[in-house]
């Protein structure tokens, strides 16, 4: 299987003290991974290498194949930030919406006139995530795995090939995360999408991964298949 994201010996440094430590990773072309580590591993700052949102200070990316972070490049990656980033005061379908704003000419978004094609999708969206009896409810009313739901269909409006989640489940009871997993990994499939998440809860991260990286002091130390991701191996990793 192909690589659809992959990162070799990637450094970053800040002030003298490395973030990332000669870190390789890769992501198999429609696979689901999770990170697991302790706070302040890097994950995160891992992610946000990915996204081009931080440029490390040496080492490489690929994304399918391709090198760096140009124009197209960053068009196949959706993310959804560990605070979600919605908008508390504007309803589901505009926070929706607000995913679609590189699809569309400037003056529709600030106008708040779209395409018919585009509020079709964005219907089809909420409904597969059900939230679509909530479209006009503001976001600030909503449950938990409501918003979660809402971040998702707002980064799958984009239509990345690839979804880099930060702990997407971590505000969610053990019931409303498998909720929105279940759906999550159903549409997942459904489009053929590339997923690379960071989970602290390993019933959730053996659920819904293939793999499991183990991350410590800014590096992957090991690659688990999540089958083999023991409740000893996840004593271990929070313990040292
Ligand atoms: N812009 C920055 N400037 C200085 N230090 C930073 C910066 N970004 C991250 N760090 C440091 O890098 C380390 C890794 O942070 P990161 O947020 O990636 O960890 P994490 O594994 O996501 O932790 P958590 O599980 O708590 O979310 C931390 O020690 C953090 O303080
Ligand atoms: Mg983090």
């Amino acid at each position: 299987m192909s690589d659809a994201l992959s990162m070799n010996s990637v450094q970053l440094v800040i002030n003298n003290r490395k973030i990332l430590n000669n870190l390789s990773m890769s992501v198999p072309h429609g696979s689901a991974v999770t990170i697991m580590g302790p706070n302040g591993a890097g994950k995160t700052t891992l992610l946000r290498v990915a996204l081009g949102l931080v440029k490390p200070t040496a080492g490489d990316l690929h994304i399918f194949g391709n090198r760096g972070f140009d124009k197209e490049n960053r068009k196949l990656l959706g993310y959804i930030p560990q605070n979600l980033g919605l908008v508390g005061e504007l309803s589901v379908f505009s926070n929706v919406m607000i995913g679609a704003i590189k699809r569309m000419p400037r003056w529709r978004s600030i106008a708040g006139v779209y395409t018919k094609d585009l509020v079709t999708e964005a219907y089809s969206l909420m409904y597969d995530l059900k939230v679509s009896h909530l479209m006009n409810t503001k976001v600030k009313k909503l449950s938990g795995g409501e918003k979660q739901r809402v971040a998702i269909a707002r980064t799958l409006i984009q239509k990345p090939s690839i979804i880099l989640a930060d702990e997407m489940t971590a505000s969610l009871d053990f019931k409303a995360a498998v909720a929105v997993m279940d759906i999550f990994a159903e549409i997942k499939e459904k489009m053929g999408i590339t997923l690379l998440m960071t989970h602290h809860n390993p019933e959730i991260a053996r659920m819904y991964s293939d793999n499991v990286l183990i991350m410590m002091n800014g590096r992957i130390e090991k690659n688990i298949q999540s089958k083999d991701l023991t409740k000893e191996a996840v004593e271990d990793l929070y313990e040292t």
